[in-house]
């Protein structure tokens, strides 16, 4: 046990209340943001003449020292420390001295950690925006090699149009996009620095924190000091954004689990990125996507946990807030191993075009075209509704698609239908008539993917 305070206590802290009570198995891993907001708050200090010019570059240099140690790994961060505030100030005191003892002057360890906690935050926030980035590249890459990979677009699992492969991707694509916007916006509403807050009161120092926040390129400080250390909102947004992006690629996990199924074998997924049976030969499961698939659920519970944690606490500063660590941290390397793995997995994934272009074909997915085609004669839509119900009726029975039907068949039904009717419900043209912004159309997802690729320049 070594702690940073104890001059008004008379007795040993309880072993177990010791480590009931101290985080540094977990906040070691932003040692190197501790040191960091360290350096700016001793440069600070020494602009403003709180610390001589000499202390102000002996603690910088030693701090610095600190911090590479620990990086090479020669310097090992000791658990006899209560948390990774207490090692830093105990290893500078250690190497300096008295000079170390004034490193911690007008600072409190709640606006320590609010800043801590902020920085290391800040800086997975661009980690996230790049690895979903990741991801778009490749899901751009499937769009525009699959304009004219025609397959089925579901609804309720059942078919229901024909779509091509790069429109289903496109709809990740905005999905991705949107999470990445969230991203952007969390770190614009974060990036106010919370040091020269002190316990929650401010400070009886000259401090500038408007230095020290440019310092670390922040765009200025926090402007309530109880709010300063007390906030937690954007820990809260961005478990919020990771949940939804887990909530994404849980979408498509299912999606990929479902295509890569005996029964559809719309895909295969590649070797290295496949498991196997301990017992089963033939195996090759989709063991990534059910892990990300999975995964969703922690990270839900992080936010939920956050949440809960966070709506009873009165201000400003209260011990609760410790618990923000571990969670933020599972969660943020939960999402970031799921996003690498999931694009690894969906850029060497190979797509069976023909099995896909066949599952279109047969389930009727050109029904609404055909009686869009009488429409087109004169026939009231909703009468061409019936028509076409009976049509597919007479398909189920001979188990035929529309189009191996005859012109006579065709026909006996409604005379309206003539020999182009087969052309008109080809899937070519089911899926190119459809040119609207947005829509599965070879010229409209064309457009599409132009404005794509220009957002990702
Ligand atoms: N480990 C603490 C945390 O994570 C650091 C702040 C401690 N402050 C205090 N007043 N005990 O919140």
């Amino acid at each position: 046990m070594a702690q940073l305070w104890g001059g008004r206590f008379t007795k040993e802290t309880d072993q177990l209340v010791y480590n009931f009570n101290a985080s540094i198995s977990f906040d070691q891993k932003f040692y190197k943001q501790d040191i960091e907001g360290s350096i700016a708050h001793v440069l600070m200090l020494g602009k403003q003449g709180i610390l001589t010019e000499a202390e102000m570059q002996e603690i910088v240099k030693t701090l610095k020292e600190i911090s590479e140690e620990v990086e090479s790994g020669k310097l090992e961060i000791s658990d006899k420390y209560e948390d990774i505030h207490s090692f830093v100030e105990a290893e500078l005191i250690d190497r300096l001295g008295d000079t170390g003892k004034k490193l911690h002057t007008g600072r409190s360890r709640n606006d320590q950690v609010a800043l801590d906690m902020r920085l290391y935050t800040r800086q997975e926030v661009l980690v996230m925006d790049e690895l979903v980035k990741d991801l778009l590249k490749a899901i751009l890459k499937i769009m525009e090699e699959n304009t004219d990979t025609i397959m089925p677009g579901f609804t309720h699992l059942q078919k229901a149009q024909p779509i091509t492969l790069a429109h289903h991707m496109g709809a990740y694509f905005e999905m991705f996009k949107r999470d990445r916007s969230r991203l952007h916006d969390i770190y614009e509403r974060m990036n106010y620095c919370p040091l020269g807050s002190g316990a929650l009161a401010g400070t009886t120092y000259p401090l500038d924190r408007d230095y020290t926040a440019q310092l670390m390129g922040f765009y200025g400080p926090t402007l309530n000091s109880m709010d300063g250390v007390s906030d937690r909102d954007y820990l809260i947004e961005f478990l919020s954004a990771m949940s939804t992006i887990m909530m994404h690629l849980s979408r498509f996990s299912e999606e990929i689990i479902i295509w890569n199924s005996n029964e559809y074998q719309f895909v295969e997924l590649d070797d290295a990125y496949s498991t196997g049976s301990s017992i089963m030969p033939q195996k090759k499961n989709p063991d990534i996507a059910e892990l990300v698939r999975g995964k969703t659920g922690r990270v839900y519970g992080a936010l939920m946990s956050l949440l809960t944690t966070m709506k009873g606490i009165p201000l400003a500063y209260n011990k609760d807030m410790q618990e923000d660590k571990e969670l933020s941290f599972d969660a943020i390397d939960t999402v970031k191993g799921c996003l690498a793995l999931f694009t690894g997995m969906i850029a060497t994934m190979k797509f069976n075009k023909e099995v896909m272009s066949k599952s279109a074909r047969h389930g009727f997915t050109n029904a609404t075209d055909a009686a869009d085609y009488l429409v087109n004669h004169g026939v009231p839509f909703r009468d061409a509704h019936g028509i076409v119900g009976q049509i597919v009726l007479y398909c189920i029975d001979k188990n035929i698609a529309i189009d191996d039907m005859s012109l006579e068949e065709l026909k006996a039904i409604s005379p309206v239908f003539e020999e182009d009717i087969f052309d008109a419900i080809s899937m070519e043209t089911c899926v190119n008539k459809r040119l609207t912004i947005g829509a599965p159309g070879e010229d409209a997802m064309k457009k599409v993917i132009e404005i794509c690729k220009e957002y990702l320049k």
